[in-house]
């Protein structure tokens, strides 16, 4: 078996998108003939209709390469409608939804692999919100229902399929920003573990990163605008699975050539599947 995706995050269509980047992922991509392409949200700035639109039109020219799996991030949610009002969900979402789809949070099942998206970016929300102001609206939080819908499908999942779990915000601590994306972080950590995921793809944080946490590969890919931290050249994953490795590949910008290069790569060993009560 073999199977491969390519991860994709933080485009911000808008002022801060990097075109001649994402025109040069338009090209590569096919050229890599994926299984899969993930995009973990943040497609836009403001959740514009201009913005989401030039997303759609990207999201359209991934789909001639492969199945594409797309959730939001915490700019492509309008968390200024009905912040914190019971029941203001649908205003909040309906602009992304009008572009991408009702499905906030969809499941992808392939020969190879099962996706589940899980929500983070809830906007200005109860679970979401920590004693920093400048946070509203841009921390995520995990629902425990979130994981637990996850889980069921990965318990689900054939032995031979890879458990693929996209979000939004960054599970590992940022190496830079030195920031976690998720409120009760710890928490959302061990219901990640929990879920049963090979591999945990997120975003948010703007600067790429891999580890395994606990057994559980995770991967948190650069963005695709001039917002890289460190003035870092952004990077996007290629990631290959076989029935002896994980092996995330590091694509990395080269401003001088406008194209993205192989730079570096981690691997992994895969493991047995393993499935364990979600902390509350
Ligand atoms: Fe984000």
């Amino acid at each position: 078996m073999s199977f491969s995706l390519v991860h994709l995050s933080d485009m911000h269509f808008g002022g801060v998108a990097d075109l001649a980047q994402i025109e040069a992922v338009e090209t590569l991509v096919p050229e890599l003939e994926p299984n899969l392409v993930v995009i973990s949200g943040d497609v836009s700035q403001r959740a514009r209709h201009g913005e989401l639109q030039r997303a759609r039109a990207f999201v359209r020219s991934m789909a001639f390469a492969a199945p594409v799996h797309i959730i939001p991030g915490n700019h492509d949610v309008q968390w200024w409608r009905r912040p914190l009002i019971p029941f203001g969900r649908r205003g909040k979402y309906a602009k992304y939804r009008a572009y991408f789809g009702e499905e906030l949070t969809p499941a992808l099942n392939l020969p190879d692999a099962v996706v589940a998206g899980v929500l983070t970016a809830h906007g200005v929300a109860w679970g979401s919100l920590t004693p920093r102001l400048r946070d509203i609206a841009v921390k995520g939080h995990l629902p425990k229902s979130e994981i637990l819908r996850a889980q069921k499908l990965f318990t689900a999942a054939r032995r031979e399929q890879t458990r693929i779990l996209v979000l939004h915000h960054n599970v590992l601590r940022g190496e830079l920003s030195k920031r976690m994306g998720l409120a009760r972080w710890k928490t959302a950590q061990q219901r990640i573990v929990a879920s049963g995921a090979d591999l945990v793809l997120c975003g948010h944080d703007h600067t790429e990163q891999v580890e395994a946490l606990e057994g559980v590969v995770v991967a948190c890919a650069g963005t695709l605008s001039t917002r890289s931290r460190g003035g870092r050249p952004p990077v996007f994953f290629r990631i290959v699975v076989d029935d002896e490795a994980m092996t995330v590949e590091h694509y990395r910008w080269d401003a001088s050539g406008g194209v993205f290069r192989r730079s570096h790569q981690h691997q992994f060993a895969r493991r047995r599947p393993v499935v364990r009560a979600v902390a509350t």
